[in-house]
């Protein structure tokens, strides 16, 4: 074994005081995280409006085929004539001239439906009988209902639970008929039928299935599996809805808060910059739901007024501002967004946040202004009015700006210089790289100087889902901890990726339509943020360890990646007076380690810590295949008086490992 290391630490000491609000999550609707992921709807392209600028063979029946069973007959189009909602123009017509055994339509949701033997499912859709006067079914009279069959079936034709829609439709008018499944059985890949029972013709829109087992039980909710893993890591603030689909793919793309609120009808569905499809479904009212119900605080980011610099790059677009007589309804949108918030049921927008079932305020503290925009005069033109209509209504929002997509150049100078001018309060630095350059640069943030904007560090991972990444993270997290006087708040990034369908990896939480999967990285997310603190006791490391500490000459590379040691961090929670020792040994070799606990008789410490330790090998990861490869495992630890009344504990910790002490403060 190495030599062996001492951490010494006065556990009673005031310490530095930090965020207690480090760990968060940053949430983007790429990789099918929202449509096809946590949002719960399971019919692909419910409202018909899949188009060919999101994928080249898309279009408004895309997932959806005709269904013409025995002697059926039936026709199947497009029409977009008197729609549910001018933001949902399109709807499938069905022109059925014999039922036979099936008329109607399917669609296999996102790669199948996976359904649960026993559970009910919520089914609806909205109906347009096409009476006398319209193209289709000149026998119907005004009144007239048109019955639709709703069932699931397997791939080979076993009906999975059915049941009938049935309501009378005045001429012309859009019906929402609704009815529950039960599932007969589980099946992994089931499909959707809907089916006409007489002939006539029937315009269909918005068919939905939900599971009512949703998170929380909420309705247009989440996906109870994967929101429960992200509940788990216990974040302390939720960013979204991203990431580039913030500002979008030129202009008439970006992400526009208002569109996404209100009945899902009505809602403005749009081509998701990672080309596929934004149902906008899952939008801002679900966002602060969801925060709410995991005890998170709300980070929206919006765009700065200006488009993503990469749009449509190869048709020669870049980022493009909003014209100037544009930009005063825009700095309102803003101002509407914390009125919808936070305002008073009195208010515009405070009474449609009730009216969606909310009146309480969500108690939205953050704003992000642009992400990872090019610093142009024309962004900052925008920038600066947003800016300053904010700081002039709200003093009570953090304002956080944007310095590119780097940790350094030409975009995060200016974006400093833009913070440093108008003394924001923070900032949002975004960097992916190797993970040898987090082991390198675990005191980045220690010169950060106190005076200025402090950092939101709102995306970064390493490149990876090894456990080595994992451990550079955890040696980098460290470094956060310590700072987290100026990096308050920090978010891995991004947080799913739907196994198949991922336009970026690495991800922290990979999922299928049944299964979820940590990663490493996401267990090393998971422990930083339920043993976080709000006082950073200074460690004193000695030994072995200290010579290689990572981070300490800046100059850890691949080679040196095995000689590398400790990396150590020291917290206090306040309220229960735990205090948490986090040791990351990201060499190969075992090392002894002796942690003093000074000053303890006074801070009245347990005398047993509970230990937690993540260890493997470093070329592991957690897939579907040794989907717990590398799991955290928690023991408990003696915590032995030593001489002066002090305390210790005294171990080996494995090579490559992260182990977490939490001892207990006495009440
Ligand atoms: O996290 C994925 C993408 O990386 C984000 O959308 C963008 O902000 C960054 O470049």
């Amino acid at each position: 074994m190495a030599e062996p290391v001492t951490v010494s630490v006065d556990a009673g000491a005031k310490g530095k005081a930090i965020s207690r609000d480090l760990v968060g999550i940053f949430f983007e609707d790429i990789n099918y995280a929202a449509d096809g992921g946590l949002y719960a709807e399971m019919v692909q392209n419910r409202s018909f409006e899949y188009q060919a600028t999101e994928q080249p063979n898309w279009g408004p029946m895309s997932f959806w085929e005709v269904v013409q069973r025995g002697e059926a007959k039936v026709m199947l189009m497009v029409d977009a004539a008197d729609p549910l909602h001018a933001n949902n123009p399109k709807y499938a017509v069905l022109k059925v001239d014999a039922v036979g055994e099936g008329a109607g339509i399917a669609n296999a949701g996102f790669g199948g439906m996976a359904l649960t033997g026993g559970e009910a499912y919520d089914v609806s859709l909205f109906a347009m009988h096409l009476h006398n006067g319209n193209r289709w079914g000149k026998t119907a009279n005004d009144g007239d209902a048109f019955p639709l069959i709703v069932r699931f079936e397997s791939a080979d034709g076993e009906n999975l639970g059915e049941a009938q829609l049935e309501a009378p439709m005045p001429k012309r008018t859009w019906k929402r008929l609704s009815a529950t499944i039960m599932a007969r059985r589980t099946e992994k890949a089931a499909r959707l039928l809907v089916l006409a029972t007489q002939p006539g013709g029937v315009a269909v829109d918005v068919v939905s299935v939900f599971p009512q087992k949703t998170f929380r039980g909420r309705k247009n909710g989440l996906r109870a599996d994967l929101a429960q893993v992200i509940a788990d890591l216990k974040p302390k603030f939720v960013r979204f809805p991203g990431g580039c689909l913030v500002h979008g793919n030129g202009l008439s793309n970006m992400y526009r808060w208002k569109d996404t609120i209100g009945p899902v009808e009505e809602r403005r569905e749009q081509e998701n910059l990672w080309r596929y499809h934004q149902t906008a479904g899952l939008g801002y009212f679900e966002y602060f739901q969801f925060c709410e119900d995991i005890g998170a605080a709300p980070l929206p980011v919006v765009p700065a007024g200006v488009c993503c610099q990469n749009a449509a790059h190869s048709q020669g677009l870049g980022q493009k501002g909003l014209p100037m007589a544009l930009m005063g309804a825009y700095v309102q949108e803003v101002l509407d967004l914390i009125e919808y918030a936070n305002g008073p049921v009195t208010s515009v927008w405070g009474a449609k946040r009730a009216a969606a079932g909310h009146p309480e305020p969500f108690g939205l503290r953050y704003l992000g202004v642009g992400n990872e925009d090019r610093i142009t005069p024309v962004f900052k033109e925008r920038f600066e009015m947003i800016y300053k209509a904010v700081k002039a209504k709200h003093r009570e929002i953090v304002l956080i700006g944007t310095v590119g997509p780097f940790h350094e150049g030409e975009d995060f100078e200016a974006g400093w210089k833009i913070a440093d001018e108008l003394g924001l309060a923070m900032v949002d630095e975004h960097y992916y790289v190797a993970p040898e350059w987090f082991l390198a640069n675990t005191r980045r943030y220690d010169a950060y100087d106190r005076k200025k904007s402090k950092v939101y560090l709102g995306e970064w991972a390493s490149r990876g889902n090894k456990f080595a990444n994992a451990l550079a993270e955890a040696a980098y997290l460290t470094g956060l901890e310590r700072n987290a006087d100026v990096v308050p708040l920090a978010s891995y990034a991004p947080l799913l990726g739907k196994i198949g369908n991922t336009q970026w990896n690495p991800n922290l939480i990979y999922f299928s339509n049944t299964e979820v999967f940590p990663t490493v990285n996401y267990w090393v997310q998971q422990l930083f943020s339920v043993n976080s603190g709000d006082v950073w006791l200074e460690p004193v490391v000695s030994g072995g360890g200290a010579a290689n500490a990572v981070g300490v000459d800046g100059k850890v590379g691949a080679v040196e990646w095995e000689k590398c040691g400790f990396a150590v961090s020291v917290v206090r929670d306040s309220a229960s007076g735990d205090v948490i020792v986090k040791i990351v040994n990201a060499g190969a070799e075992a090392r002894s380690v002796q942690v003093e606990l000074k000053g303890v008789s006074a801070r009245g410490l347990s005398r047993e810590a509970v230990k937690t330790v993540l260890t493997g090998d470093p070329a592991a990861v957690n897939d579907a295949k040794t989907p717990r490869a590398v799991v955290p495992v928690t023991g408990k630890t003696a915590v032995v008086a030593a001489g002066g009344g002090d305390a210790e504990i005294a171990e080996a910790v494995a090579g490559y490992s992260l182990t977490v002490w939490r001892i207990p403060g006495k009440k």
